[in-house]
């Protein structure tokens, strides 16, 4: 959609869900950002907001009423939505979205709704449940096949005390989604279109270190915290696909929608990953230790004069070469990492033919760069179609990008 000369106009709908209190820091954004914003607040949205408050922010007075003879002299309900660049539904309630899917006008919000032919993005709101309910989901899909964009509902923590699918995005994420549909940023107004790049796709994702017993009370691990391949399971949630996440030891918390399997060492990560195949995806981001130690010690060891116990190591197995080459059962797309402290891409370049896979993420782990552990990842991907090097990134934002390069890939697989 072009973006006129003037200051572009969002017409803002609050619909009623505790939500709404998260609607007055995407004011605060759109118009931090120089856009105009009308607010037309719902009835059960006044019970969550107040016009006052709305109305400050905006900087506008806010529209409530549809049969208000003030508002239709100065502004009929037909302008506003006509004179909108978008319209953006937040919250959108299971509600207003079953009322969108109708088609009904009854209230001044579905009005606007059913009187304007601009774009109109909506972020839901509501209880996982009800999301999930088979109704909402059919409401979902009729709106989306109508052309409405969606951003979210996020996975996470409600107000209601549960956990699942339903909290409404972040204002900063609405903010971002409005900005790429005024300015037609095409990939990601596909995927607020709703198009979830492995909607039915199996994915496996191993994360994290493993430790290798050197006896009962000792080990030998790596620095890896598993945020990456964390952020990764998330988004390939988020992409529609069924996720099973195979983690070594980490102190991050469980991901809501994805299946959690927990190991310790190499050789139990192996186990876990065969046992979840087969898959369409297999991502192994973990930082699987290349060897354990050749030691069946069942009880501390103990020192015992002046020499050290010399420690034997023998190779783990490796887990990605395994899926890549399997003859029987190998995902159509297995993805392996490179984390290299020097040589970096010719180091990864080998890593792509050695392991068998189809693609390897490599990343620069020197100790000055910090990624071990810390939130931020330069990623290089590297495939036989060629090599693609990305800026410096969040480790959510990198996993993001992955995932919609990896759904990108799946889909010329599958011939989609
Ligand atoms: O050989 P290297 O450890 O550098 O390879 C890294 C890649 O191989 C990562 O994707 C890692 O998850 C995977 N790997 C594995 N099993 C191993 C060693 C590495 O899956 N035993």
């Amino acid at each position: 959609m072009p973006v006129n000369e003037k200051k572009p106009l969002i017409l803002l709908i609050v619909g009623g869900g505790i939500a709404a209190y998260k609607s007055l820091e995407l004011i605060r954004l759109l118009r931090g950002a120089e856009f105009e914003v009308r607010v037309v607040l719902t009835k059960a949205g006044a019970q969550f907001v107040t016009p006052l408050s709305l109305a400050s922010l905006a900087g506008n007075k806010v529209y409530e009423d549809l049969f208000s003879l003030t508002d239709e002299t100065e502004m009929g309900h037909i302008e506003l939505s006509r004179q909108a660049d978008l319209l953006v539904i937040a919250p959108a309630t299971a509600d207003f979205l079953a009322k969108a899917a109708q088609g009904l006008a009854n209230d001044l919000a579905s009005t606007l709704l059913l009187a304007s032919d601009k774009s109109v993005l909506a972020a839901p709101a509501m209880n996982w449940r009800m999301w999930l309910h088979p109704a909402t989901q059919r409401n979902f899909e009729r709106l989306r096949s109508d052309g409405m964009l969606f951003i979210g509902p996020n996975h996470g923590a409600m107000a209601c005390g549960e956990f699942g699918p339903g909290r409404m995005a972040e204002p900063e994420e609405i903010f971002a989604a409005i900005n790429a549909v005024l300015h037609g940023q095409k990939r990601l107004a596909k995927d607020l279109a709703g198009r979830e790049s492995l909607a039915g796709k199996k994915v496996v994702v191993t994360a994290g270190p493993t430790f290798e017993p050197i006896d009962p009370v000792r080990y030998i691990a790596n620095r890896s915290s598993g945020k990456q391949g964390y952020a990764i399971a998330a988004a390939a949630r988020d992409a529609g696909a069924k996720v099973v996440l195979v983690s070594g030891p980490v102190a991050l918390p469980p991901l809501a929608g994805v299946e959690l399997v927990r190991v310790e060492t190499a050789r139990d990560m192996a186990a876990a990953v065969e046992a979840a195949l087969p898959c369409d995806v297999f991502i192994a981001a973990a930082a699987v230790a290349d060897w354990r130690v050749d030691s069946d010690f069942d009880q501390k060891i103990k020192k015992n004069g002046d020499s050290p116990p010399a420690l034997k190591l023998v190779e783990n197995p490796d887990i990605l070469a395994t899926v890549a080459r399997r003859s029987k059962n190998r995902p159509s797309l297995v993805v392996g990492f490179a984390a290299e402290t020097e040589k970096l891409l010719e180091h990864a370049r080998k890593k792509l033919a050695r392991k068998g896979c189809d693609m390897i993420v490599a990343n620069d782990i020197s100790p000055e760069k910090g990624v071990m552990g810390g939130d931020q990842n330069t990623l290089v991907l590297i495939s036989a179609q060629g090599e693609v090097a990305w800026p410096k990134l969040g480790k959510d934002e990198a996993a993001r990008r992955l995932v919609e390069h990896i759904g990108e890939l799946v889909s010329k697989i599958g011939g989609g």
